[in-house]
C-alpha cells in the first residue's frame, strides 16, 4: 500500500526554502508554531527511565523543532523523506558535530545511526497516511527499540474538521488531509505494541491537531 499523495514531495532545495521562509508567516500560523513548540517541549520534558538523551526527529523537515531539541540536551538524528529537507536542516548555523541529518522513510526500519534512539518526535505527518496500515507500520518504527514517542496526528472531533470538510465541498475538491476516529488512532497504537500516556489537542474543538506521547505497552 502506498502513502497519499497529500504531503508535498520537495525534490528541490529551492521549493523546501521557498516553503521554510513562508510556512509560517501569517498571524494564526505563527500562534500555532509557537503552542506546537510548547506542546513538544512540555511532552519531550516527560521522564523516561530509558533515555540515552539520543532522540530522531522524523519527519525533521527544514528544522523547526531542532533549536528546541539543542535547548533540550539532545543529541539528534533528523530523518525525512525529502533529501532536499534533510540537506536544509542539516544547513542549520548550530549544527553539532554529533548530530547527524540523513534521508529515511518511516515506513521502512530506520537507518543504523538513528536505530539506538531512546525517543523520537513525529509532527505532522500523519494527517498524510490515509491508510491504517500505513499508520501502524510508522507507529512500528517510532516505537521500535522500546522508544518514546511524541507525535501529533488529526483528530476528528472539532470543528477544524467539519469546517474542512464544508470549504472544501464548497470548492469541489477533496479533503487532502486525513482526520482519524479517536477509537481508530487508539487501536492503531495498541496494533503497534504501544500505549498513550498523553493526550493534548493543540486548540481543543478548533483544531484536529492532537499531540500524544507515547510509550511500550507494558506486558499484560
Ligand atoms: C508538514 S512537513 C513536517 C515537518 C516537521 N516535522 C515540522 O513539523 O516542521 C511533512 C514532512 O514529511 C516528510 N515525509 C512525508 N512522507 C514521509 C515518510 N514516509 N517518511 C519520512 N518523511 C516523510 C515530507 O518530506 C515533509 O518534509
Amino acid at each position: 500500500m502506498q502513502q497519499s499523495r497529500s504531503t508535498r514531495p520537495f525534490h528541490r532545495p529551492a521549493s523546501g526554502r521557498r516553503y521554510a521562509e513562508r510556512r509560517y508567516r501569517g498571524f494564526f500560523q505563527r500562534l500555532v508554531a509557537r503552542r506546537e513548540q510548547a506542546l513538544a517541549s512540555h511532552l519531550l520534558a516527560h521522564p523516561h527511565p530509558e533515555c540515552n538523551g539520543h532522540i530522531v526527529d522524523i519527519p525533521c523537515g527544514y528544522g523547526r523543532f531542532y533549536p528546541l531539541l539543542k535547548q533540550q540536551n539532545f543529541k539528534v538524528s533528523a530523518m525525512d523523506q525529502s533529501q532536499a529537507m534533510v540537506d536544509i536542516y542539516r544547513e542549520h548555523e548550530n549544527f553539532a558535530d554529533a548530530d547527524h541529518a540523513e534521508q529515511a522513510d518511516v515506513l521502512k526500519p530506520l537507518p543504523a545511526r538513528a536505530a539506538g534512539a531512546s525517543r523520537a518526535l513525529c509532527v505532522r505527518l500523519f494527517q498524510h497516511l490515509h491508510h491504517p496500515e500505513l499508520r501502524i507500520k510508522a507507529l512500528q518504527t517510532l516505537g521500535a527499540n522500546r522508544r518514546q514517542v511524541v507525535m501529533t496526528y488529526y483528530d476528528d472531533a472539532s470543528l477544524h474538521y467539519w469546517s474542512k470538510r464544508l470549504l472544501m465541498r464548497l470548492k469541489g475538491k477533496k479533503v487532502r488531509v486525513k482526520m482519524i476516529r479517536r477509537a481508530d488512532f487508539e487501536s492503531e497504537v495498541e496494533q503497534a505494541g504501544l500505549q498513550i500516556i498523553k493526550r493534548i489537542k493543540l486548540f481543543p474543538g478548533l483544531h484536529a491537531q492532537t499531540w500524544v506521547l507515547l510509550a511500550p505497552r507494558d506486558p499484560a
